[in-house]
């Protein structure tokens, strides 16, 4: 063994930071226990980082209204999500544990796609608690609270939501690397930006839309060829992580993604 030559001792996480590569995009594999529920503690935010979360919650609500799907607003109220400060892990997870039976999982970043099927499987939803910097403000390379608690965990006070997600979780464990593949094309397009048909007209559900400035103002615009959910199709078509989406998949209800989602993982042998 080299001593000079340090390189190995460096964990994954370090060596992306040396190769000028954003380390929070590097997927952790979690080494021991996170801390679930009851156990999470609140950090210590300062000022300024509160004052992140009321801008951006703002600004994004601004928009929602007419927008988001009403489950999705729902779940704003029901989790109490305000203006006035950054949610407590633990307070979300209490109220989680109420409605759905999730629990919400403190993790350190991006995690392993493994352990990330793990954790949903077991209805907890890892979380990050950090938020993003003054100067990330339109675009963050990598999950921050903003996106996870925003974005995502309205949803999940949905009961045919909270239910279909457990399933991705189980179902993706027991796939193949090209049933997987697809599986993460599903989740693009519904978890991520999914869209839902109403009497009022379409809503958004999709957490990469609902915690995007970009996207929520331009999911519901002419731009956008909305398509019918069909999980066969969804699984084949293509998508660009780098632009605002040109094509988006409509469901009639959350039952029918989950009844969707069932069929294409039966045919599957997956679930
Ligand atoms: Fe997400």
């Amino acid at each position: 063994m080299n001593l000079n030559n340090n390189e190995e001792y460096l964990s994954a996480y370090e060596k992306a930071a040396k190769e000028g590569i954003d380390p929070r995009c590097i997927p952790q594999k979690l080494t021991g226990e996170v801390p679930i529920h009851d156990k999470i503690i609140y950090p210590n935010y300062s000022e300024e980082e509160h004052d992140i979360w009321k801008f951006l919650y703002n600004r994004q609500m601004n928009f929602l209204p007419n927008r988001a799907a009403d489950e999705y607003l729902f779940g704003v109220e029901k989790l109490k999500l305000t203006e006035d400060r950054i949610p407590s892990l633990k307070e979300i997870s209490y109220v989680f544990y109420d409605t759905t039976g999730w629990k919400v999982a403190r993790v350190p970043g991006l995690i392993d796609v493994e352990d990330f099927f793990k954790l949903i499987s077991q209805r907890i939803f890892p979380s990050t608690d950090y938020i993003r910097k003054k100067e990330e403000l339109d675009y963050t390379p990598a999950p921050d609270l903003f996106h996870d608690i925003f974005g995502h965990m309205p949803m999940l006070t949905n009961n045919s939501f909270a239910n279909f997600y457990q399933k991705f979780g189980i179902a993706s464990l027991n796939a193949n690397p090209i049933d997987r593949k697809q599986l993460e094309t599903f989740h693009w397009f519904t978890v991520e930006f999914g869209l839902i048909k109403t009497a009022k007209g379409t809503r958004i559900y999709g957490a990469g839309i609902l915690s995007s400035l970009g996207e929520v103002q331009h999911a519901l615009s002419d731009e956008v060829e909305v398509r019918e959910f069909d999980p066969d199709k969804i699984v084949m078509q293509e998508y660009d992580v780098w632009h605002l989406q040109p094509i988006l998949f409509a469901i009639e209800s959350f039952e029918q993604l989950e009844e969707g989602f069932n069929y294409w993982c039966n045919k599957k042998k997956i679930l």
